[in-house]
């Protein structure tokens, strides 16, 4: 599966397992989750476009790069993609911010839509999706589906941990889009939750239940 990068930092590997531990409260919680998403955009990023810019240092005048920020776009899916946002505008500050609201049904796990609102010209954009979590896979399938049909090409997607069926229907689904995954989980259970995963994680995030 080409279009699929698995993280392989030290820190990224830490920081995932501490995240797992059910002690974490919801401030480590989101800390870590924006650390997460901070490491992983670093490498998801790497290609992200740069323009030249004049810079006067104290020696001379230069033409250097400076990345075009205003050009990506974070997509997080509601809720706890939310909790990522942070940590991708901690590396482009000027990058916009869409969001695409799913749930997940809890009986049949089947996504559904509620809300969609992307940044304008996003048919320009690197667009880069975040969730922390990639189960089933019909999340983020639904999530570029509706993008891909207001016009978004260019995407990327990042998720912190996701399990083998996940990753086997989105890239079947979607293989023109990078995917990041932070960890390979085991396996889904019968309530289509990630083993070990780390529970549920809009309820970690924002302290619900
Ligand atoms: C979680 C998670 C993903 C989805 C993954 O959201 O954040 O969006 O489940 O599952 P899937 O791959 O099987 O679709 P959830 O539906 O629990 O909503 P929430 O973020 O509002 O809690
Ligand atoms: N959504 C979550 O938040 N956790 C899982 O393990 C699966 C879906």
């Amino acid at each position: 599966m080409a279009n699929v990068v698995y993280m392989n930092h030290p820190l990224i590997k830490h920081k995932i397992t501490m995240l797992r531990n059910e002690d974490v409260g919801t401030n480590e919680f989101r800390k870590l989750v924006e650390e997460i998403a901070m490491l992983m955009g670093y490498e998801a990023l790497a290609d992200l476009e740069t323009v030249e810019v004049n810079v006067k240092t104290p020696i001379e005048e230069t033409t250097q790069p400076v990345i075009a920020g205003k050009k990506l776009a974070v997509v997080p899916i509601l809720r706890a993609g939310l909790g990522m946002v942070s940590g991708i505008l901690a590396l482009v500050p000027t990058a916009k911010v869409g969001h695409i609201g799913m749930y997940r049904d809890e009986e049949t796990h089947i996504p559904h839509e509620y809300y969609c609102k992307l940044p304008a010209q996003i048919e320009d954009r690197l667009i880069l999706v975040v969730d922390p979590m990639l189960a089933t896979g019909g999340s983020l399938i639904d999530a570029v589906d509706a993008i891909k049909k207001r016009g978004g090409k260019n995407i990327k997607c990042m998720c912190i941990i996701a399990a083998p069926e996940g990753v086997k229907k989105f890239t079947e689904v979607h293989p023109d889009v990078q995917l990041y995954i932070g960890c390979l989980d085991r396996c889904l259970n019968e309530n289509a939750y990630i083993c070990p995963g780390l529970g549920d994680a809009g309820d970690r995030i924002f302290g619900t239940k």
